[in-house]
């Protein structure tokens, strides 16, 4: 979960709250994990989980026609491209595929498909295997390829040409015989690593003190997008290509066909295709896929089924996001069976206790398995597992794996039941479960496992920002006593760092240096950076807006405090416990002592009255939409906050302007539509200079 949330765990309104609020609530979510799966590679949630969400947006937005919105997410493709490559518009958008999950979600594709086309007697079909990669486009003009680039938003994707060039099977020129058939030809396909050097690769990682990859797929999306294309070179990327984007070259009527012509041509294309006569056959065959697909050398997320006739494509046409001649079938979550060797428990920064299980190491999913959530006392109790089960394990998609259910038959009679314990397993202080509540934690603040997990959430990026300050070397400073709390990082010594195991002088010259460097984050970093409960970074940066200083803030009475956006009492009273603690207020003080300046550049005073009272910001309600070529979104947003401005994420009657980018999208068409003045770049950096 992100601490980027406004409250931790993330709150959500329940299902029955008012319509607009779980809209917003959706459209906020699926951004998020569009977010984290295709810019940042690291998805939280299983697609089944993601498309349950979409759905329900999408009934909601049926049944409440007044709420839909151009910018929801059930209209647009996820993912953006990064602003500071090339970027290319794909001339055919690259779409998505809708998904299936039952053999009769795809009796209903099949119905779907026979109506539009208004046919009798059966559709052929043919099956693919769905790859479970990164999706490429490669464009060849007068036989060479002109560039190579990524799917990006689907409209507009980033020119990884030279990385392209490194993978098996992507040629650079196409063969003589297509030479006259056409001047243009683009050709998509799929990028993956292979199972077995997705484990050495990660084997040379862990040899070499780096962190393993996640999976195959994260580590070949990653691998693209890297400068230096002989480390990608050296990453065993590979393609198989299925599909053509732009083309001037007359293609054969059939999809079957069309796959025979591009391997005729020497493209690499998946040997794994079957034509299927009717849907009857295509459920069939996927029936034998859900128990094969494990023998494949490499991951696959499911099938895509495609009616074979390409001629009857057209008139079936597209939705807003993906064609109607083909469907997804996406596989159950892979299982496992092995050993719950033990359950364990971690105490995290808020001193909240978590279960996890250990277990016999097992292959599941493109990765080796040795440990699974369970979450809290509550689930293990429900789950009805013992230590030393045979338990079944499930990954849906790249998310944590977790316990499915123990296999009773298999006991021995050996097993034995996990208690809960009632001390802290790392400083043995007696562990409190308030009413009501299903965490557990440990109340001892001087607690090691919280000690470190806190320092380590003070140095991350959103709070004080200390690069090279990561879990192994957090742990390394508290085991040797250096650091017990966030205000001894202060006063760490180039000496003391460069003792510990693996460091030399010059990192530990670098981390101190960035330690220092630290002493100039903002306020909202540092008020993040405290972890303050329920308080994340969103809701540090309200606080600054709020208050100037942090002193004001320390002392601002809870009913102050519940004028800012989102606190309601828990998090009012959260903040109060927070600064009554006098451990913390003293940790506080020395780190205030320690030099911490705490500027704060978004403080917006409480009327106008102020010297932000004049800025063409001041007060107004501000939506930023396309590129900007001079600086980041969040960089913009931080100048217009600085200036008294509000920025908001979605046009409506309320908003005063939009800064409109390069690329501006639906956000610029609506507020035309809706008469908002809107300004460009330039004119935007004019007001900032004034
Ligand atoms: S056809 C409209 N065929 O799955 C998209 N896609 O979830 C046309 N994928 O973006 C793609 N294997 O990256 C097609 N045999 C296959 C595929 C495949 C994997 C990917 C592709 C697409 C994603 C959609």
């Amino acid at each position: 979960m992100s601490p980027d949330d406004l409250f931790d765990p993330p709150p959500g309104p329940p299902a029955d709250e008012p319509v607009a609020a779980r809209i917003a609530y959706l459209r906020r979510e699926i951004e998020r994990h569009n977010r984290l799966y295709y810019d940042e590679a690291r998805p939280e949630i299983s697609d089944r989980e993601y498309d349950a969400l979409m759905e329900e947006l999408r009934q909601l937005e049926e049944r409440h026609p007044h709420l839909r919105s151009p910018d929801s997410p059930t209209v647009r493709v996820g993912g953006r491209p990064a602003p500071e490559a090339q970027q290319v518009v794909h001339r055919v958008p690259m779409l998505s595929i809708a998904n299936t999950y039952s053999p009769a979600e795809l009796a209903e594709f099949d119905q779907r498909v026979r109506k539009l086309l208004n046919k009798g007697g059966d559709i052929p079909y043919v099956v693919e295997l769905k790859i479970d990669g990164v999706a490429v486009t490669l464009m060849y003009e007068d036989g060479v390829l002109a560039y190579g680039a990524t799917r990006g938003d689907g409209t507009r994707g980033e020119v990884i040409t030279a990385n392209l060039l490194t993978v098996d099977g992507v040629l650079k020129r196409l063969p003589g015989k297509l030479a006259g058939a056409g001047r243009r030809l683009e050709v998509r396909g799929e990028v993956y690593i292979e199972t077995a050097d997705f484990e050495m690769l990660n084997r040379e990682a862990t040899q070499a003190g780096e962190e393993p990859y996640a999976n195959p797929r994260n580590l070949a999306a990653g691998s693209l997008k890297l400068l230096d294309a002989s480390i990608t070179a050296r990453r065993r990327l590979r393609i198989f290509h299925y599909a053509v984007g732009d083309t001037d070259m007359t293609l054969p009527p059939t999809h079957m066909e069309f796959l025979a012509w591009l391997e005729a041509a020497g493209f690499r294309v998946n040997p794994e295709r079957r034509l299927c006569r009717s849907i009857e056959e295509v459920i069939e065959h996927a029936a034998v896929w859900e128990t094969r697909r494990s023998s494949l050398p490499y991951n696959t997320d499911g099938l895509v089924v495609k009616v074979n006739d390409r001629t009857a494509w057209p008139a079936l046409g597209l939705t807003a996001k993906s064609p109607r001649w083909m469907v997804a079938y996406k596989f159950s979550a892979e299982q496992a069976e092995t050993r719950l060797l033990d359950i364990k428990c971690q105490v995290g920064r808020t001193g909240v206790v978590t279960p996890v299980a250990v277990l016999e190491p097992v292959f599941l999913a493109g990765s080796t398995i040795s440990r699974a959530t369970l979450h809290n006392e509550d689930e293990v109790r429900r789950l009805g597992v013992l230590i030393g089960d045979r338990v079944i394990i499930e990954k849906g998609g790249d998310i944590i794996p977790k316990v499915v259910r123990p296999i009773e038959s298999l006991r021995t009679g050996a097993e034995r039941r996990f208690k809960f314990p009632s001390h802290c397993p790392e400083c043995g202080s007696r562990l409190v479960r308030s009413a009501g509540e299903v965490a557990v934690r440990c109340e001892n603040m001087a607690c090691p496992g919280q000690v470190r997990e806190r320092i380590a959430h003070f140095a991350s990026r959103q709070a004080m920002d200390i690069e090279g300050l990561g879990d192994v070397l957090v742990t390394q400073l508290t085991e040797k006593g250096l650091v017990r709390d966030p205000a001894d990082l202060y006063s760490l010594t180039v000496e003391q760092v460069a003792n510990l195991e693996r460091m030399g002088t010059k990192s530990a010259e670098n981390l101190i240096a960035q330690i220092n460097a630290s002493r100039s984050r903002p306020l909202h970093h540092f008020v993040y950076a405290l972890g303050i409960r329920q308080v994340g970074a969103a809701a540090a940066r309200l606080v600054a807006q709020r208050y100037a200083t942090l002193e004001d803030f320390m002392k601002a009475p809870a009913e102050d405090l519940m004028q800012i956006e989102g606190f309601g009492e828990t998090t009012a009273q959260c903040v109060r416990d927070f600064f009554a603690n006098p451990h913390n207020r003293e940790i506080v003080a020395r780190l205030l002592a320690a030099g911490l300046e705490l500027p704060n550049p978004l403080h917006r005073p409480a009327g106008a009255a102020t010297g932000t009272a004049e800025s063409p910001f001041a007060g107004k309600t501000v939506v930023l939409t396309g590129t900007l070529a001079s600086m980041t979104r969040d960089a913009a947003r931080e100048k217009i906050e600085a200036l008294g401005g509000k920025v908001s994420g979605s046009v409506s009657k309320k908003t005063d302007l939009v800064i409109a980018g390069e690329e501006a999208g639906s956000k610029l068409d609506k507020a035309r539509a809706l008469g908002v003045r809107v300004m460009d770049e330039a004119e935007f950096l004019r007001l900032l200079g004034r």
